[in-house]
């Protein structure tokens, strides 16, 4: 939306001329929300003790996020000095649009893909270099490449990718971080615990990869804002020097900590969610829906013309699931969240009914 606004003082240019964020959809709790990838088993019950646990003293005190990196580092298999913690992917992604895209020059996005590597490249007035997924959502590897080798500043790549739910293995990742000599290369594994491929252990001999993780996703704790950035130490440095000295909050911190050290919650919730997506894709496909390969948390399907329709009408009766018509330019594409059998159930059962 672009609504007319009076300046007194003159903001960045790329603020003026630039457009309101439509607000994210509210008043989401009691519904079922196959909308926003979220944990839909819950979270770590150690988190939550964690929480009750914070006393007058800890609340009073600003965060110490130094301490809470030298302790969540090891549990990554990384030193401190390669790692931050971040407000989420979506803080530490503008931290790192902050620290190297600098104004006129390119960032390179495979779309559809997550909007705020848009958006940040946007508010930083980058020359966007956009590729697509094809028809059949294959990734444009050659493209990419040739792209790369003009020397882009960033590439922003979310492995699993979302909404398509696609997934580069390691040794493609390898060959797109080879030709990105110039290009720090954002490999995005909000997903990583649905898809088991990481490039966290090359951070150490590759100084254009920064890896983004998150608490939100498999952990359960979308609702605490945490996430961390890992990157060879001269980069984390950089990004370090960009960083306000509180970006999370102690609350956060704790239960971060907590959760991370529950494996057996993060395991069991992939483990559910694994087999809920296969029943799910199942389900899609016995009624005549196409659903696209996913390795994360999500499928993505395309309803066709009826997309919109039957998007409104799940909605009125209480499932909330995200329209992406206006990521691919045409209606009918849908991303579902994988949630409990039993949820998966409600879902199909009312989806066969509006069908
Ligand atoms: C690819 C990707 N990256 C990052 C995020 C946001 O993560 P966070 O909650 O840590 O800001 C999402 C959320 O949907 C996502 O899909």
């Amino acid at each position: 939306m672009r609504r007319g606004v009076k300046h007194s003082v003159m903001p960045r240019r790329a603020l003026a001329e630039g457009r309101d964020r439509p607000p994210m959809l509210e008043n989401r709790g009691g519904k079922l929300r196959l909308d926003m990838n979220e944990n839909l088993l819950g979270c770590s019950p150690k988190a939550r003790t964690a929480l009750r646990r914070l006393n007058a003293e800890t609340l009073t005190m600003y965060p110490e996020k130094e301490t809470a990196i030298a302790r969540l580092a090891p549990w990554f298999g990384v030193r401190a000095d390669e790692m931050l913690v971040v407000g989420g992917i979506d803080e530490g992604l503008r931290l790192i649009a902050d620290a190297y895209i600098e104004s006129g020059r390119s960032v390179v996005l495979v779309e559809p893909t997550f909007p705020m590597y848009r958006f940040h490249a946007e508010q930083r007035d980058a020359k966007i270099r956009t590729l697509r997924y094809d028809r059949e959502m294959r990734f444009p590897l050659r493209e990419v490449l040739r792209v790369l080798s003009t020397g882009p500043s960033v590439f922003f790549l979310a492995n699993p990718n979302n909404p398509t739910g696609n997934l580069l293995d390691a040794r493609t990742l390898g060959t797109i971080l080879n030709a990105a000599a110039r290009t720090l290369v954002v490999v995005d594994e909000a997903y990583f615990e649905f898809s088991g491929v990481t490039m966290l252990p090359q951070i150490r001999r590759r100084r254009n990869l920064a890896v983004t993780r998150t608490f939100s996703k498999a952990t359960g704790l979308a609702g605490l804002r945490v996430g961390c950035i890992f990157a060879h130490r001269d980069v984390a440095t950089i990004l370090k020097r960009a960083q306000a000295p509180f970006p999370v909050g102690t609350a956060a911190l704790v239960a971060a900590e907590a959760a991370l050290k529950d494996r057996a919650f993060v395991r069991r919730a992939v483990q559910t969610i694994r087999q809920g997506r296969a029943t799910l894709e199942r389900g899609l496909s016995r009624l005549g829906v196409r659903v696209f390969p996913s390795a994360a948390n999500f499928v993505l399907v395309d309803f066709g013309e009826r997309g919109p329709a039957i998007t409104d009408a799940l909605e009125r009766r209480g499932i909330l699931v995200r329209d992406q018509g206006s990521s691919f330019e045409r209606p009918g594409f849908v991303r579902i969240t994988v949630g409990t059998a039993k949820q998966i159930r409600r879902f199909l059962a009312v989806l066969e009914t509006i069908l």
